[in-house]
């Protein structure tokens, strides 16, 4: 069925959108791609891996020790050459890479030539501070251009940068910080956000009050408010970046030289950086860039909505992006400042042609009414791309109908910050699409849906979520944390990845996500640990015990719902005033985005002969639902007592 048909005849169909012909014969990449891949999946990665500029070639492509692995073994190359120099010197360095629209509206452009030279000021900056190959550097920043040169400068002198969500709080960037061992933090005096100036450089001071190795603080003026100055330490971006020579020359780096680290929430209390290296990771984020994105750099603008503080700025941002020569949108603050229509009146603006977002933004663009998207000319859109968590099928629809005006494919990214990159999605103009569907892993991906004992479930069933082959951006482990790695995706099933995810395979073999089987919640498409909340709970002085769950919610996916045992002698009547309490002081430990929506006071939480808490049954209560099985509970009473205590009013939002 040609995309631009109606939408009504699309429904009455069984909702199957063929890619239209006139997608299709201009698509970057071709169904073949998929039987070459098959054929030879070493021998196709070699080829993508060409896509790059190497300084040398690689004399192995994998080298595979389960689960270690390591890609273009002994090729070197440098991230920021292939981001920027080689554009540039191919003649392409009046191209914009970015158009930047800051919060207040002040807007600016930047060329691929601009941007190196801001790259190598600021690396040759990081040199003059004693920052080299061997360190790491935490970024901590609102979404300016300086956040994107921080870290192409780190890859040019070959120091990895750990980019810490400018929403964490101080605490979540003091153990960050710590982990990693960082030695330099960049940040800025605040940002904008929702028409006001927040700060960020006071939650800097207060990170590195706990013991740290950070020698200094490069600090972006961006709002230009009061800050508080430590001489020896804090330095002026300003001062020292622009003073520096716009001369650097890149050095070459081993393909499995680390490139970053980027903490994720595990199933534990402490937060799993996430390492990944040069030659692969780089390889398959343009990869997959070019493919999925259909990316045709001379004509496209492509904005992808995500921060740098999550992968999907990493690899769709900063270095899938600038390595194929893309022109960008990137947007410092939130869509609905000064307006509704701010995302739309951008794409305007820059006639976005293509549009990566998420579904929690697209439900809430739904609730806000189609008065808004129809108030601006959307009419530059080509493709649109949703990531981070489960689409359902009416956001799907809503985005191909009222932003997509039904002459868009809509690509369903599923990845993790694990994977890297993209690893099941539609090829626009090959695959075919369901609404609500990622249908099926990418060319040279191998996936497969297995059942508890690691056996493939076949069509029209459901399981786990895994990862057969190794791939070339995969995470080449836990910072730190090698057991760990091991333990977490590679012990559930022999020879298999684990990614979390449950998920199913319809008749046809498309896969359907059907989010995380874990402990970890996914909230607005951001992965927050159950155990982390809870660790934060028990850590307020009036909590003695804590049980987090992640309960279905319209708008942001999950929602995060708390039960909490108080300590003897606090009286759980002053009911609003400790929810609020309990409420920031979550904030305060991990940041705004883990602040549960709702505290429900209890006397017992259910648990297991065991000890283990009964999430499940929690889940029950928290969505309203009746109550499921209890019967392995060592006290069958528990639930009871929960439900009664709740129904008496004492846990009111
Ligand atoms: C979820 C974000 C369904 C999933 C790139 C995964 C998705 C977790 C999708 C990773 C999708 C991401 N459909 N679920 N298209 N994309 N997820 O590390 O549960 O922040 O395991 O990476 O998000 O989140 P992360």
């Amino acid at each position: 069925m040609p995309e631009s048909e109606s939408l009504s005849n699309l429904l009455s169909e069984n909702r199957l959108f063929k890619p239209s012909d006139s997608f299709a014969k201009n698509a970057n990449v071709k169904f073949d791609s998929y039987q070459e891949a098959k054929k030879d999946r070493l021998a196709f990665w070699e080829k993508q891996a060409n896509r790059l500029t190497w300084d040398k070639k690689w004399n192995q492509v994998l080298d595979w020790q389960l689960p270690f692995a390591k890609w273009f073994v002994g090729g070197k190359l440098n991230a920021s050459v292939n981001c920027l120099d080689r554009h540039v010197a191919a003649g392409i360095g009046n191209r914009v890479a970015f158009f930047f629209e800051g919060e207040p509206g002040d807007s600016k452009t930047i060329t691929y030539s601009q941007l190196l030279i801001e790259v190598k000021k600021c690396a040759n900056a990081l040199e003059s501070i004693g920052i080299g190959a061997e360190d790491r550097v935490a970024i901590y920043m609102p979404l300016i251009p300086e956040a994107v040169i921080a870290m192409l400068a780190c890859a040019r002198i070959g120091a990895m940068h750990s980019v810490v969500f400018g929403g964490f709080s101080a605490e979540a960037l003091s153990s960050r910080i710590q982990d990693a061992d960082a030695k330099l933090v960049i940040t800025s005096d605040g940002g904008y956000r929702r028409g006001s100036a927040f700060a960020l450089k006071p939650a800097v001071d207060k990170a590195l009050e706990n013991p740290n190795n950070v020698k200094h603080v490069l600090v972006v003026k961006r709002t230009g408010q009061e800050v508080e100055w430590k001489n020896s330490r804090d330095l002026w971006w300003h001062e020292l970046v622009e003073k520096q020579s716009d001369e650097h020359e890149a050095k070459s780096f081993d393909s499995e030289h680390g490139l970053f680290i980027l903490y994720t929430s595990g199933t534990t209390a402490k937060p799993k950086g996430i390492f990944h290296t040069t030659g692969g990771y780089l390889t398959q984020a343009a990869y997959t860039h070019h493919a999925v994105f259909d990316l045709k750099p001379e004509k496209d603008v492509y904005w992808c909505t995500a921060d740098i503080g999550w992968i999907t700025g990493h690899s769709y941002v900063v270095y899938g992006p600038l390595i194929n020569g893309a022109t960008q949108v990137i947007y410092e603050g939130t869509p609905d400042t000064p307006t509704k229509a701010r995302v739309f009146q951008l794409i305007e603006k820059y006639k976005v042609t293509i549009l990566y977002t998420a579904p929690t933004l697209i439900r809430t663009w739904m609730k806000w009414g189609d008065e808004f998207p129809n108030s601006c000319d959307l009419s530059s859109l080509r493709l649109l791309g949703s990531v981070g968590e489960p689409i359902n099928p009416e956001a799907w629809m809503w985005y191909r109908e009222v932003i997509g005006k039904n002459n868009c494919p809509i690509v369903d990214t599923w990845w993790q910050t694990e994977t890297g990159s993209i690893m099941i999605s539609p090829l626009p103009g090959v695959t075919e699409t369901k609404p609500g569907s990622a249908m099926k892993p990418l060319p040279g991906i191998s996936a497969e849906v297995v059942d508890d004992k690691g056996n493939p479930v076949g069509n029209g069933k459901g399981g786990y979520l895994t990862l057969t082959e190794p791939w070339p951006s995969m995470t080449r482990g836990v910072w730190g944390e090698p057991q760990r790695f091991i333990d977490t995706y590679w012990s559930r099933f022999k020879n298999m990845y684990f990614a979390g995810d449950g998920a199913k395979l319809d008749e046809d073999g498309a896969f359907w996500v059907l989010g995380r089987v874990d402990d970890v919640m996914n909230v607005s498409g951001h992965r927050i640990s159950t155990t982390e909340v809870e660790s934060a709970l028990v850590s307020h002085e009036a909590v003695a015990e804590a049980a987090v769950v992640g309960a279905n919610d319209a708008m942001t996916g999950q929602a995060i719902v708390a039960f909490v045992i108080l300590r003897g002698g606090i009286d759980s009547a002053t009911g609003a005033e400790l929810e609020k309490s309990l409420k920031d002081h979550v904030a305060n430990e991990i940041g705004a985005i883990a602040k549960p929506k709702k505290i429900m006071v209890v006397a017992e939480l259910p648990k297991t002969r065991s000890g283990k808490i009964m999430r499940r049954l929690l889940r029950d209560v928290a969505e309203n639902r009746q109550v499921g099985d209890a019967t392995t509970l060592a006290d069958p009473n528990v639930m009871k007592l929960i439900s009664e205590g709740l129904n008496s009013g004492k846990s009111e939002d």
